[in-house]
């Protein structure tokens, strides 16, 4: 159509090109275009945390980012923090620690706590929740995600 573009990027390690609008957010892009559905919409205004992805190292907001900004760049959603079917050590953390309740937040935290846990290993509970502080959780009070994060952290030791 003469109104798209040509967006090329990498998800998880996978190379893909397609045409898109030219105004098209990234979150909708990753989500109904290349269905990685993991990647959620709350908000949509940068409030929530819910559509959290690394986007060339960097943890964004894909539903304030225009897809224009992530040509040719590196995007990590939830769907590539695991080894195939083997779940990453945070995401192991966060089952055996109760880090999910309802799971509609959970996709978001583990790539802020991703993000996180790359640039401090070893972060106490404060610099936890300061890492955190983006991404809203209407289930837990936060307790057992924070102990989720320590507790990935400490066996990553
Ligand atoms: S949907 Fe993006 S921050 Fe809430
Ligand atoms: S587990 Fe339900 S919103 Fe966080």
């Amino acid at each position: 159509m003469a109104d798209q573009i040509m967006l090329s990027l990498k998800v998880n390690g996978q190379s893909h090109s397609l045409q898109v609008h030219p105004f098209a957010r990234l979150l909708d892009v990753l989500r109904e275009d290349l269905r990685f559905t993991g990647t959620k919409e709350g908000c949509g205004e940068g409030e929530c945390g819910v559509c959290s992805i690394l986007l060339n190292g960097r943890l964004v907001n894909s539903c304030l980012v225009p897809a224009v900004q992530a040509q040719g760049g590196e995007i990590v959603t939830v769907e590539g923090l695991a080894d195939g079917q083997r779940l990453s050590s945070l995401q192991d953390a966060f089952l055996t620690q109760n880090g999910a309740q309802c799971g509609f937040c959970t996709p978001g935290m583990l790539l802020a706590a991703t993000d996180l846990l790359q640039r401090n290993p070893h972060p106490d509970e404060a610099a936890v929740r300061e890492g955190l502080a983006g991404n809203l959780c209407r289930c837990t009070g936060y307790v057992k995600i924070v102990d989720a994060v320590q507790t990935a952290a400490r066996e990553a030791r």
